[in-house]
């Protein structure tokens, strides 16, 4: 079985090696190949079939599509992949052309192997780049595809409010996906225990990346500019043993970030503090790993007060960092000045793609 992953632009290496530690737990035989026709934000992974015994010692299949669901922290969704194709010059192609191209494709695919006729079903498709078709046109025509090929088999049903399978057809670039979309509508990024929306907040995924880089083994670990708690919470449903701070300036996101971390059942993990980050060493004496998703981006007017907040927060980490920072902004300069007059080093620069936006992560001690 091949399956489509995807997960954030500049994680795909994070993403790799939770899916090759996952799938070896379970001992089958994979690879896993990251950026599959130079697609960002993909993973493609070869795997075999896996089986458990029950308790009449029977042999029984073990489904890795639903096993990644459950316990992958950087994932997306676990795509079970029917094909993969590079459509050349599909850019510039006239839109009648480049559905004709898709349709003729779909149809030709032995779909029939991974739904039963009986099951209704939808598709859902995601564009991305420059193309002179809407992502419904690809959901129509990879529909009308799908179905006309069903019939051949029986009678096919559409429902595109509660379908029984998923297709997932994808155009990014030039390169076309289709699969069977094993996570349903909600993307795993979207947990179940934000219960309380920060208009600001991360991805669940891109706080568990910021995690790993982190590597923080067992000491105090704090989020000084903590919003809803994302961070925190994904550290601590990762059964840290270290002291966990949120730090937040208002009291509303506090208040949020605390409901969030009661659904997701860690409220106690975490100390939360009410307080402003450029006064970090009035809370907290050291800090082994910091780690946070900066203010960013805020309403034109307020701007000009980004590079002092950073050059103050910066300064105060210094009297209190142990061991490593993690940090992402749009903010360039103002928070690689703020790092480097503090008497930081960078440690590790990349760029994430987060909210349409491709965002620098560093890592700094
Ligand atoms: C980008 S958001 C963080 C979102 C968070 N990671 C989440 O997932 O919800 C930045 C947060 O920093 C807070 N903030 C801004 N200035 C602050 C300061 N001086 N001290 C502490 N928090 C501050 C904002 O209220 C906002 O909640």
């Amino acid at each position: 079985m091949r399956l489509l992953l995807t997960t954030s632009q500049g994680i795909e290496d994070l993403a790799r090696a939770e899916v090759e530690n996952l799938l070896s737990e379970l001992g089958v035989p994979f690879r896993v190949e990251e950026r599959p026709l130079g697609v960002e934000g993909r993973l493609l992974a070869e795997v075999g079939e896996a089986f458990y015994t029950d308790e009449k010692g029977r042999k029984r299949e073990l489904s890795v599509s639903t096993y990644l669901n459950e316990r992958s922290r950087l994932l997306h969704r676990v795509i079970v992949e029917i094909a993969s194709e590079r459509f050349e010059g599909i850019g510039e192609e006239e839109p009648e052309k480049v559905l004709r191209r898709i349709e003729e494709f779909v149809s030709e695919l032995p779909v029939e192997r991974f739904v039963k006729v009986s099951e209704s079903f939808a598709v859902r498709s995601f564009r991305k780049g420059e193309h002179r078709i809407t992502s419904i046109d690809i959901s129509k025509t990879v529909g009308k595809a799908i179905f006309e090929r069903l019939e051949r088999f029986g009678s096919p049903k559409v429902n595109l409010d509660h379908p029984a399978v998923i297709f997932r057809a994808e155009l990014i670039g030039d390169v076309f996906f289709l699969g069977i979309d094993t996570t349903g509508d909600s993307s795993l990024h979207k947990r179940p225990w934000r219960v309380y929306d920060h208009p600001a907040h991360l991805k669940a995924s891109i706080a568990n990346a910021l995690i790993e880089l982190a590597n923080p083994e067992g000491g105090p670990f704090m989020d000084p500019f903590c919003g809803s708690g994302t961070i925190p919470i994904e550290l601590a449903l990762r059964s840290y043993t270290g002291e966990i701070t949120c730090l937040e300036k208002f009291r509303k996101h506090l208040y949020g970030a605390k409901m969030n971390a009661l659904a997701a059942g860690v409220r106690d993990r975490i100390e939360f503090l009410l307080g402003d980050a450029t006064r970090l060493s009035e809370y907290v004496e050291s800090v082994d790993f910091a780690v946070s998703n900066l203010p960013y981006g805020l309403k034109i007017g307020r701007k000009s007060s980004i590079p002092r907040l950073y050059m103050d927060f910066f300064g105060e980490l210094a009297k209190v960092l142990g061991k490593r920072g993690v940090f992402i902004t749009t903010e360039k300069r103002a928070i690689e000045r703020a790092i480097t007059e503090n008497g930081f080093e960078i440690k590790h620069h990349r760029l994430i793609g987060h909210g349409g936006l491709m965002v620098h992560l560093y890592i700094i001690m």
